[in-house]
């Protein structure tokens, strides 16, 4: 696998390739088989039809690595917050009060669907391609338990900056779900996992220490000492000059880099031997033509001789063409 062996350090030329969110409502295929499910949480805990929607970007574009169609926000869910995704206003839950109402222990038994689908798609996908599995980073998926919904996160961002007991019990309670979450993804065929956090950036200094390094850390190391050789993938949107700290102390092999990123700067500051991922600005994906062919080329080359997974500075858009994907393709593949 092209892309296991980039993790390993290998820079491999021209180099593997996915995308954040490629399965997804820009394709046309995924559109009809989430009004087959009725909704975009019962396609998530729908093993067929999810992993139908995993394929499906694979068959089209042969990308190098599937990521497993789910979302975050499935396990606080599963710890039992209520989640609703109404139509175009993205994710709501009540937001959090104590962590007293919610289960650890059901959520297994809650999230046993999403391991049907890791396990339909490591037997259905090509054996050249990787299969991704993730969760969300504890802050980020905090956000969304303590705000509630997205759009600023006014609540948890006050509760980082005063160090705020609430905080650090979901933070504490995550850490744990997320790692037998992690490992229940890797026990049903994940071959690498990926941590987002999206948010990591309502902290600075101190709390990007706390809340950001500290919890990635604890779970990379309980995965690695259970699983040797794992590798995982951390993804801390806009960490801006915290970046080569996180890359040294928050033990993940691989950076997501966003496409705020200057990849020179971030090789130049990070440790020689940094695998890093990304960071195609999904606005050129929407574009299409000279300038698609001019940003795809100039990612390529600032990443060259370095170990590199090609991807997006942040998920496809629902607006973008399906061709515009096929070229930035050929692209890559010509390059
Ligand atoms: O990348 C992939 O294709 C894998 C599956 C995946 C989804 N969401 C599917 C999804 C992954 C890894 C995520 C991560 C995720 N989800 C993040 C972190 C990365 C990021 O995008 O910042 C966050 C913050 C969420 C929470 C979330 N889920 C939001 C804010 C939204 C609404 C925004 C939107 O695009 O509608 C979602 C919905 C969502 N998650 C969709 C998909 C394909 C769109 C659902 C649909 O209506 O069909």
């Amino acid at each position: 696998m092209k892309l296991m062996r980039v993790l390993n350090g290998e820079a491999v030329w021209p180099p593997p390739v996915w995308l954040m969110r490629q399965a997804g409502r820009y394709l046309p295929e995924y559109r009809a088989t989430r009004a087959q499910a009725g909704n975009f949480l019962k396609l998530c805990l729908n093993p067929e039809l999810a992993a139908e929607v995993t394929f499906q970007p694979i068959r089209r574009y042969g990308f190098d690595a599937a990521i497993l169609f789910s979302d975050i926000l499935i396990l606080p869910m599963a710890l039992g917050q209520t989640l609703t995704f109404a139509e175009g206003e993205g994710p709501q839950m009540p937001p959090l009060k104590s962590i007293d109402g919610l289960n650890p222990q059901a959520a297994p038994g809650i999230y046993a669907p999403v391991m049907e689908t890791v396990r339909r798609l490591r037997a259905g996908l090509p054996a050249e391609t990787a299969l991704i599995g993730f969760c969300g980073a504890p802050l980020t998926v905090a956000c969304y338990m303590l705000d509630g919904k997205g759009g600023g996160f006014p609540r948890t961002t006050a509760l980082a900056a005063e160090s705020s007991p609430l905080l650090d019990d979901v933070i504490n309670l995550l850490i744990t779900a997320s790692i037998a979450y992690l490992q229940a993804q890797i026990d049903a065929g994940a071959n690498c996992v990926m941590l987002f956090d999206t948010w990591a950036a309502i902290t600075q200094g101190e709390t990007f220490d706390r809340y950001v390094i500290a919890p990635h850390r604890q779970i990379t190391t309980a995965l690695k000492a259970a699983n040797p050789g794992i590798k995982i993938i951390g993804f801390p949107k806009q960490a801006g000059t915290r970046l080569p700290d996180y890359v040294r102390e928050s033990g993940v092999d691989a950076i997501s880099l966003g496409q705020e990123v200057d990849p020179a700067a971030a090789i130049a500051a990070c440790p020689p031997g940094t695998v890093f991922q990304g960071n195609l600005d999904p606005n050129v994906l929407r574009e299409g033509g000279p300038t698609l062919a001019r940003e795809t080329r100039r990612v390529l080359d600032a990443f060259r001789g370095t170990p590199h997974i090609f991807n997006l500075g942040h998920g496809i858009t629902p607006d973008v063409n399906p061709d515009h994907v096929a070229d930035m393709m050929k692209i890559i593949q010509n390059a």
